[in-house]
């Protein structure tokens, strides 16, 4: 009873016609009527067979559509599966690529500090040596002052007592004093010269001033102080040395140019060579320290360019260069 509750309008409609012609049949065959009972049979095969027609048509309708939604998911997926593949494929070569510029970048920068390093354990060894053949040279009467870093380093340091010893300057003249003034000092005791070292800092003149006296060097070398002040140059002006503590000097056979500091300014020590050419003797030679550094590296070709007689003198061991002057005699033309 519950499924027969269950049944559309249309189902109940065609479950009752078949009743109806089932009991018909029934009650023509009953009463004798024949013809009566075999038409109403015959009417309602040609319903059962019409309405399996209908049904097979609805069924086949289905399947086809069936297959049809089939032939979409299959063709979402097959697209779905294509789009990962390509993705994945371009994740794998991205990857690839980033891992081997990753190798690359490693192996150069494994290459530089191996160079690096290198570099710098032949340097060591350079300094080394040039320190043990300075203290061969020479027997400090006190400790030496340490050399490198604001101080000359001890193969610029070699190359100047060198340059003492085989050029035997009577007068040497230092921009910034520190280590490199009691070098100078040891070497012109044996050659018999004599050293004036400016600073502009009165207590870095002290303290060079002290390790002097304490190597007995005194009357070799003096340090001056010299605060900056400003000099005028091609229409700039620049921090440099007070020229009133060079106004007795003359004649000066070797320059160490290693100040003002950097920090003092753009071109600190551009003016040099500017306000000393008149202080040079005839022929003088010039210690240019950090001579590698951009400001140094302008002011040479600035000097080359603008003093007559300037030249350098080759490849110089460590950080300066080593200049030559030779002041040029002007030819006086006859009135
Ligand atoms: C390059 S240093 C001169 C070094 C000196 N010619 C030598 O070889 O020892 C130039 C100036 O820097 C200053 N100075 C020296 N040592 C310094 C330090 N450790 N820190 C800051 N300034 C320093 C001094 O006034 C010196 O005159």
């Amino acid at each position: 009873m519950s499924r027969l509750r269950k049944l559309n309008r249309r189902q109940a409609g065609l479950l009752a016609a078949a009743a109806v012609l089932c009991a018909a049949d029934a009650a023509s065959a009953l009463t004798g009527h024949l013809g009566l009972a075999l038409t109403v049979l015959g009417v309602f095969l040609c319903g059962v067979l019409g309405g399996l027609l209908l049904l097979a048509r609805r069924l086949t309708g289905l399947l086809g559509a069936h297959r049809a939604a089939q032939r979409d998911v299959r063709q979402v997926l097959d697209h779905t599966q294509r789009r990962l593949l390509g993705a994945v494929e371009e994740m794998l070569l991205t990857a690839g690529d980033r891992h081997r510029e990753l190798v690359d970048t490693l192996a150069a920068q494994q290459k530089a500090a191996a160079n690096g390093t290198d570099r710098l354990l032949r340097a060591q060894t350079g300094e080394i040596e040039a320190l043990v053949q300075l203290f061969q040279g020479f027997t400090p009467r006190a400790p030496m002052p340490t050399s490198g870093g604001f101080a000359l380093n001890p193969t610029d340091l070699l190359d100047l007592v060198q340059l003492v010893r085989t050029r035997r300057p009577r007068l040497v003249l230092e921009l910034g004093s520190g280590t490199s003034t009691v070098w100078i000092a040891y070497a012109l005791e044996k050659t018999g010269g004599r050293l004036v070292s400016l600073d502009h800092d009165p207590g870095y003149a002290e303290k060079t001033r002290a390790a002097l006296a304490a190597h007995g060097l005194t009357e070799v070398a003096e340090v001056r102080d010299a605060p900056l002040r400003p000099v005028l140059l091609d229409g700039r002006s620049f921090p440099w040395y007070d020229t009133d503590a060079l106004a007795d000097l003359r004649e000066v056979d070797l320059l160490l140019i290693d100040g003002p500091p950097e920090k003092t300014g753009p071109d600190a020590r551009y003016p040099a060579m500017r306000v000393l050419e008149d202080k040079l003797a005839d022929a003088a030679t010039v210690v240019f320290d950090d001579a590698h550094r951009h400001d140094e590296q302008a002011a040479l070709r600035r000097w080359m360019e603008t003093i007559e007689g300037l030249t350098q003198e080759g490849e110089a061991p460590g950080r300066h260069a080593v200049l030559s002057y030779r002041r040029m005699v002007r030819q006086l033309t006859p009135q």
